[in-house]
């Protein structure tokens, strides 16, 4: 197939489209894989998630699926792949929790790129390690979109950490590559996969890693794994999960006092960022109702252990960036 999305070819929008574009795919990637294994980096992300589920679909358990938990995903997300993935689809589904072995890499580093570079590089580690007790693997599965092809729009290309070792001697597999995400969407409704997967905000690679700011601590990745669930279940009873582009909670390494049961309270703040944007490179700030910040604020300071005051980002894009490292 050519990697240029020819100008003849209909957008998906109807689950008829999308029915119609998953038996053609169905027929192709069987044509193309014959009775050999394929091999899925499965993240929980919209387009590894369709993947998974569209060649489950056409080639059953001779798709492996790989689930690297880093120990940076939020909070229920890998328990979802889990959930979705082993128990309702009946994948073939290896689960790899590799939470110490990022979190004791990432100990004191401070520096954003560097910390990148090492979820990047050790998830491929992690990947290529039990790629290598695989045994008739021939093809590797990718969640490659049409925007990450042309690389001018897609937030993927220009934050390409996650990428598989070069030396990986595998055919590949991209059945969406021609798709842009909301097609890939109305796809992923197609197959069955729960909207909460499907309709979810885009997550950067690192995950919390960058979003719990400077050196991470294992309390502090805590303390905002549970905020920003917070954030994400006040939104979705709101209704603004529908309508906000991407939101969520960034934990600053600083202390400030505070009292809780009438006693001082040292605490870490949460930061509430919560932009619109149509391409990632420039957002407008979310105008959230005040009431819902005071119940937001409220939940988090007497929920979370170690936080004891929020804070929301009014900053646009520019000048801040959507992600604070
Ligand atoms: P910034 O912070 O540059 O973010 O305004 C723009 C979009 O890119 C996402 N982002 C990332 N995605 N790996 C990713 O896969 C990364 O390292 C990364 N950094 C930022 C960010 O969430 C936003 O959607």
């Amino acid at each position: 197939m050519s990697n240029v999305r020819p100008e003849s070819m209909a957008r998906i929008t109807t689950p008829e489209l999308a029915n119609a574009f998953i038996e053609e795919q169905i027929a192709e990637v069987r044509a193309q894989v014959g009775d050999k294994k394929v091999l899925l980096a499965l993240s929980g992300g919209v387009d590894s998630s369709v993947v998974a589920a569209l060649l489950i679909k056409a080639i059953g358990k001779q798709l492996v699926c790989v689930h690297v938990n880093h120990g940076l995903m939020r909070k229920g997300e890998s328990e979802q792949v889990i959930e979705v993935f082993q128990n309702q689809l009946d994948a073939n589904l290896i689960y790899v929790d590799a939470t110490d072995r990022f979190l004791d890499l990432l100990a004191g580093v401070e520096e954003p790129e560097k910390k990148r570079k090492i979820i990047g590089g050790e998830f491929i580690k992690v990947f290529d390690e039990e790629a290598s007790k695989l045994e008739g693997i021939s093809f590797l599965a990718q969640g490659t979109i049409y925007p990450d092809i042309l690389e001018s729009d897609g937030v993927k290309a220009h934050h390409n950490v996650g990428g598989l070792p070069e030396d990986m001697q595998f055919e590949l597999v991209e059945p969406v590559k021609l798709l842009y995400k909301d097609e890939v969407r109305v796809v992923g409704k197609a197959l069955g996969l729960p909207s909460s997967m499907v309709d979810r905000q885009p997550f950067p690679g690192p995950g919390l890693g960058v979003r719990c700011l400077g050196a991470i601590t294992r309390d502090r990745l805590n303390a905002l794994r549970e905020a920003d669930a917070i954030l994400r279940e006040e939104f979705d009873n709101a209704g603004l999960n529908k309508t906000v582009w991407q939101y969520f909670i960034a934990v600053p390494d600083l202390t400030s006092v505070g009292v809780k049961n009438d006693k001082r309270y040292m605490g870490w703040p949460a930061i509430i960022r919560a932009v619109n944007t149509t391409d990632a490179m420039s957002a407008t700030i979310e105008e959230i109702p005040y009431a819902l910040l005071h119940k937001i604020t409220d939940r988090i300071t007497a929920e979370v252990e170690g936080i004891n005051r929020v804070l929301y980002d009014l900053t646009p894009k520019p000048v801040g960036t959507i992600e604070w490292e």
